[in-house]
C-alpha cells in the first residue's frame, strides 16, 4: 500500500468537512474519487499532498507519516507527488515553456542535486509538451490558450518531473466531451509511462470509468464505498444509482412525465 489515510478530520469554522475519513491507495492503481460538489474532495487531495493539515488523523505515504512532518522534511517526503489543480493554475506571467520548466528550473535535478542547463531544460520541456500535444505553444502565454489546452499544459508541468504519485483535481471538468477524452487518454498514458499511482477526483462518471481501476464515493466527510468499477456501480446508494443511470441510460429517460 502506498498511501494509508486513517481517521482524517478537518473542520473549517463550524463546517466539518472531513469526518474520520479512511482510505487506502495501492501502488500502481488509478483510484477515482467521486462525490458531489462541496463534499471535500479538493480538501482531501490537499491533505494528501501536504498543503493542508488535518485537525486529527494520519496520512502515511510510502511508510512516512507526512502528517507529522513540516518544512524540508515534508518537502522531501512529498516531492515525488504532483498535483493537477482544479483550474490548471498556470503562472499567468510565464509563457508555456517557462511554466512547464518551472519546478525543474527551481529545484534542479533531485537525483544529482545540480541545476539543469538551459539545453537540458529545453529538451525536457519539449518532451513533456509533445506528450500532451502542445509542442507548438511553447512561446504562447496562458491567456492565449483554450481551457482544454490549459489543462494539458498543467499536465505537462506535472509530468515533466516524473512524479510517482499523481493527483488530478477535476481534470475534465468544463471540457467538451472529445477534449475530455483526450485528457482521459493522457491520464492512462501517463500512468503507464511513469508506472505511477494516481488519484483522480471527478464528478464525470465517463471519465471515472475510462481511467479508474477502483472507484470511491466521498460523502458525509468519509469514503463511504470503494470497489472495482462493476461492483461499485451495483451499490445501492442514491448517488451511485444516479451515476449508474448517467453511465448507462439515455438521459431523456430522466425526464418526468408532464
Ligand atoms: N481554506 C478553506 N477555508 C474555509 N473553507 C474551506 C477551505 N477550503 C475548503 N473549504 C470548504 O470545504 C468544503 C469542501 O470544499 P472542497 O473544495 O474540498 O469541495 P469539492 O468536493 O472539491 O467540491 P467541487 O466538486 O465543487 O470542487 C466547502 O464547503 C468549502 O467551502
Ligand atoms: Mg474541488
Amino acid at each position: 500500500m502506498i498511501i494509508q489515510i486513517r481517521n482524517l478530520s478537518k473542520r473549517f469554522n463550524s463546517h466539518q468537512v472531513l469526518a474520520g475519513l479512511n482510505l487506502d491507495i495501492e501502488a500502481g492503481e488509478t483510484l477515482v474519487v467521486l462525490g458531489r460538489s462541496g463534499v471535500g474532495k479538493s480538501v482531501l487531495l490537499k491533505h494528501i499532498i501536504g498543503i493542508t493539515r488535518p485537525d486529527e488523523g494520519t496520512i502515511d505515504v510510502d511508510g512516512k507519516r507526512i502528517t507529522d512532518l513540516q518544512g524540508e522534511a515534508l518537502y522531501d517526503a512529498t516531492h515525488n507527488m504532483g498535483m493537477l489543480f482544479q483550474g490548471a493554475a498556470l503562472f499567468d506571467s510565464l509563457n508555456i515553456h517557462d511554466n512547464t520548466a518551472f519546478y525543474l528550473a527551481q529545484h534542479g535535478n533531485r537525483a544529482t542535486g545540480k541545476r539543469y542547463s538551459d539545453r537540458e531544460l529545453d529538451d525536457l520541456v519539449a518532451g513533456a509538451l509533445e506528450m500532451v500535444g502542445l509542442q507548438e505553444t511553447q512561446q504562447k502565454m496562458p491567456s492565449e490558450l483554450s481551457g482544454g489546452m490549459k489543462k494539458r499544459a498543467g499536465l505537462a508541468r506535472l509530468i515533466i518531473y516524473r512524479p510517482q504519485i499523481l493527483l488530478y483535481d477535476e481534470p475534465t471538468t468544463g471540457l467538451d466531451p472529445m477534449t475530455a477524452m483526450q485528457i482521459n487518454e493522457l491520464i492512462v498514458k501517463t500512468q503507464k509511462e511513469l508506472k505511477a499511482t494516481s488519484i483522480v477526483v471527478t464528478h464525470d462518471i465517463a471519465s471515472a470509468l475510462y481511467v479508474g481501476d477502483r472507484l470511491a464515493l466521498h460523502e458525509d466527510g468519509k469514503i463511504l464505498f470503494i470497489d472495482k468499477p462493476d461492483a461499485f456501480l451495483q451499490i445501492d446508494h442514491p448517488i451511485i444509482s444516479f451515476l449508474r443511470k448517467v453511465a448507462t441510460q439515455d438521459p431523456r429517460t430522466f425526464r418526468r412525465p408532464t
